[in-house]
């Protein structure tokens, strides 16, 4: 009898590892193929995702997660279009209106959503234009907003988000930045750009080291020549093309699971091997 227990005890020993094993497997292949199942509670917010990249991240980010906040400026019915899609997916979705360029946009936007879904797990700080011109013809309104919108916006979006993850003790911030970003070099075209990317690495890899104990992590994700890009795309990419919004959102993808919990403070640069 005790034999015979000890038996069925030994079994479901044996077919618990073996579940936990084919599990933590296809767990792994799950997020690649952004199906996992581990993010299914938790809301993202996707800055600037009416349209392009953010878009498509929103659209993914759908997939694995319970719902996705999709933020716009001036196109709301580009931004009410993919909260439909999102909802088809069977998930929460709501639009959002904010101007990130300034703190009270960036803290009033992250209370909103807040209010709505009653937390954000995820945020993509997405919304970082580009200026292209000659260094010496950039006015002082352009410097000024071009390193707002894509140093100063991911800035105060982070700020305003980091209380509610570190209570909660889980969060996940990544920031959209460009494949040189690393590069100190000149860059004559697009000056302010480079230097706000530059800047918003070191931001990235300053706020990952001050929440790191809080299981908060922050990364970049940083596109190369893009396929619908602004950049000339006559250049020598060693994978012999341009990149694809689904290249750039599934490294996001990536980052923001919770098997990710020990990767902080990187720059993962999408770029087929451009110039990095
Ligand atoms: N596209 C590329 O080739 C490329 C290459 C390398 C890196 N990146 C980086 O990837 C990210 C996405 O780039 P992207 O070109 O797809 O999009 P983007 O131009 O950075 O963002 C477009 C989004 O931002 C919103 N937006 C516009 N003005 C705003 C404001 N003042 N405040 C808040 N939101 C505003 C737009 O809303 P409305 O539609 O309502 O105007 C739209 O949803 C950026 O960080 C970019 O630097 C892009």
């Amino acid at each position: 009898m005790t034999r015979a227990r000890d038996c069925r005890v030994v079994l479901l020993l044996a077919m618990t590892f073996r579940f936990q094993s084919l599990r933590a497997f296809e767990e792994s292949v799950a997020i690649s193929q952004g199906k996992e199942t581990l993010m299914k509670d938790k809301i993202a917010l996707v800055t600037g995702s009416s349209r392009g990249i953010g878009r498509d991240i929103a659209l993914r980010l759908a997939d694995v997660s319970a719902g996705v906040a999709v933020h716009y400026k001036s196109d709301r019915k580009a931004a009410e279009e993919v909260v439909g899609m999102i909802k088809e997916k069977g998930k929460q979705a709501s639009f959002f209106c904010a101007d990130l360029t300034g703190e009270s946009g960036a803290s009033r936007l992250i209370k909103k959503v807040e209010e709505k879904f009653g937390k954000i797990d995820i945020l993509v700080n997405n919304f970082g234009p580009i200026l292209v011109k000659p260094w010496e013809k950039v006015t002082a309104g352009e410097w000024e907003y071009i390193l707002r919108s894509n140093l100063g916006s991911a800035l105060c979006c982070a700020k305003a988000v980091l209380p509610g993850m570190q209570k909660r003790k889980w969060g996940r911030i990544i920031n959209l930045g460009y494949s040189r970003a690393e590069q100190l070099v000149a860059f004559s075209t697009i000056t302010p750009y480079a230097i706000a990317k530059t800047g918003l690495l070191i931001l990235t890899r300053t706020i990952a080291a001050s929440v790191a104990s809080d299981g908060i992590t922050i990364n970049m994700v940083s596109p190369g020549l893009m396929e619908r890009g602004v950049l000339p795309r006559d250049r020598d990419i060693p994978s012999g093309r341009l990149g694809k919004f689904e290249d750039v959102s599934s490294a996001v993808l990536f980052l923001a699971s919770d098997k990710t919990s020990f990767i902080t403070g990187t720059n993962l640069i999408v770029a087929g091997g451009w110039k990095t």
